[in-house]
């Protein structure tokens, strides 16, 4: 690499960065972005993508390492400053003022004289960029609002300009037209990074791709020159898969059938879009992907806590596609959200979280005048923490004293010791420490031996691998294929996860 060579617009140069909690995001990463270029930084969740290109836009600091741009070694202090020498970056959580128009939004902050709405609209006739620069940008589609905010970019004269997964709520049509003024911006000079998880959308745009995995470069190429396979197996390519020990399995009847499943996520786009699988009682159904596929909102719909708008839930035979939570819960359905908040309620007391679900059903917490039998309630709380090996100061000390793991602990315990017969688990390991983690996926092991089913839902590839008797793959709200985890290579996983399914993949690809 060389540093004075006007071809490299940015070079970043060992780039370590040590967040404050401690995690290690960087592990010493070298990127070089010529003039000119779409430059693809593919990944899976956690590989430094953002991280890395929050650097370059001077929202974060780097703890180690060198940045260049156009030659010159700079520190860079804020995102006024990287916009000042011409790097600009869209979040993947867009940020215009919703009650302003777009016309504002787009001017928003800027000295000087003001660019007016005709040299705006002749920018939009150049990139292919079309906004209503009068509208209120609340009422506007997430496509229209994502345009506006590289409009916001290109006005401030950006040379670099930076998407971080910029498809994730666009229509097919929208990301070819995004796709459309990319090169558009490209034949007028401009450098692009585009951060995806998409392999297809690396193949299809860009001219250079580099692959981070684990705050690592592990390649950097010319797209021409890699395919997709080449690209998945560098994306998910692992070291160890972890290990844990599993009996052959011996599923039963089928517990839980999803047919044709379609579901709207926040942001009114839909999510789940038709998805269909079954799991057996004595079975662990893994649930693997790149975070923001739609896996949460189908967790929530399984749940009950999100509508469902087309196709069925059948649980044990009965159809409760339209059940309440209770009703589920009462037919064996035990929930482990992702956000423990969600599931405990931190101000109340350990003793009172462990009966939190079951008070509705057991009736031996209550007594004949409706109120509730405390030293029954501190009985099972009791056992609980000495079941599940949960470390707390006292019973009544509140959950949110609790370290995170022992919060989860909590949660995990509480929904798999009231003997439900499915289990859905969301991310249940997630941010604990190595003995939490353990302790956690062996219980769902010994879960799924008694008979349980167990739907485990988890962007952790090595525990979905690890654990699932059978994984599916979920990529833009469908299931890119269901498969034995120990009949796949890491490459075929990772084409599943980069939008290959499993037929494309088994019966040769188109590129
Ligand atoms: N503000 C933060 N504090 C602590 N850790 C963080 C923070 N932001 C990201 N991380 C961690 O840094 C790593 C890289 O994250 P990120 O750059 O967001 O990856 P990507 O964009 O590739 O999914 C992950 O382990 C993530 O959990
Ligand atoms: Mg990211």
């Amino acid at each position: 690499m060389n540093t004075g060579d006007d071809s490299n617009i940015v070079l970043l140069k060992n780039i370590v960065k040590i967040y404050p909690d401690g995690t290690l995001a960087l592990r010493g990463v070298d990127l070089e972005l010529r003039k000119g270029e779409i430059h693809g930084l593919l990944g899976e969740n956690g590989a430094g993508k953002t991280t890395l290109m929050k650097i370059l836009s001077g929202l974060i600091k780097p703890t180690r390492g060198e940045i260049y741009i156009k030659g010159k070694r700079i520190s860079l202090r804020n995102p006024a400053h990287a916009l000042s020498l011409g790097i600009g970056m869209v979040h993947q959580h867009l940020s215009l003022v919703p009650v302003f128009t777009v016309y504002e939004n787009i001017v928003l902050g800027l000295k000087g004289a003001k660019p007016s709405k005709v040299e705006i609209e002749k920018l939009m006739n150049t990139t292919g960029l079309k906004v209503p620069l009068d509208s209120v940008t609340e009422n506007l589609s997430l496509g229209v609002r994502q345009r506006a905010e590289i409009l916001k970019m290109l006005v401030r004269n950006v040379d670099v300009l930076i998407l971080d997964e910029p498809t994730t709520n666009l229509s097919p049509i929208e990301t070819r037209e995004l796709f459309k003024s990319l090169r558009n911006l490209k034949e007028q000079g401009k450098t692009i990074v585009l951060i995806t998880h998409k392999i297809r959308e690396v193949l299809e745009v860009t001219d250079r791709v580099t692959v981070l995995r684990k705050g690592r470069v592990v390649g950097s190429v010319e797209t021409t020159k890699t395919n997709s396979r080449e690209l998945a197996k560098l994306m998910v390519g692992r070291e160890v898969i972890f290990e844990i020990e599993k009996s052959p399995r011996l599923p039963g009847e089928v517990a839980v059938e999803v047919e044709d499943l379609h579901v709207i996520g926040d942001t009114g786009v839909s999510a789940v879009r038709g998805v269909s699988f079954s799991v057996k009682y004595g079975e662990i159904f893994g649930i693997g992907g790149v975070e923001g596929n739609g896996q949460i909102e189908l967790a929530e719909a399984i749940a009950g806590i999100r509508r469902i708008l087309k196709g069925r839930i059948i649980l044990g035979g009965r159809d409760i596609t339209h059940a309440s939570t209770k009703e589920r819960y009462s037919m064996g359905l035990s929930y482990i959200p992702e956000d423990r908040r969600t599931g405990l309620a931190m101000d109340m007391s350990v003793a009172e979280n462990s009966v939190l679900t079951r008070i509705t059903y057991d009736k031996n917490l209550v007594n004949k005048a409706g109120f509730l039998r405390f030293n029954e309630i501190l009985k099972y709380a009791g056992k609980l923490v000495k079941d599940f090996e949960i470390v707390v100061s006292a019973l009544s000390s509140p959950a949110r004293t609790l370290s995170g793991g022992n919060q989860q602990k909590l949660v995990v315990g509480r929904e798999l010791s009231r003997e439900p017969s499915v289990i859905l688990a969301v991310q249940p390991t997630r941010g604990l420490d190595v003995g939490a983690t353990e302790y956690i996926r062996k219980l769902l092991v010994k879960m799924r031996d008694e008979g349980k089913a167990v739907i485990l839902i988890s962007s952790d590839l090595d525990e979905a691998m690890s654990l699932s008797d059978r994984m599916a793959i979920m990529y833009e709200g469908r299931f890119t294929g269901i498969v034995d985890p120990r009949k796949v290579t890491e490459e075929e996983v990772g084409l599943m996860m980069g939008g290959y399914t499993i037929e494309e993949i088994k019966h040769g690809m188109s590129d």
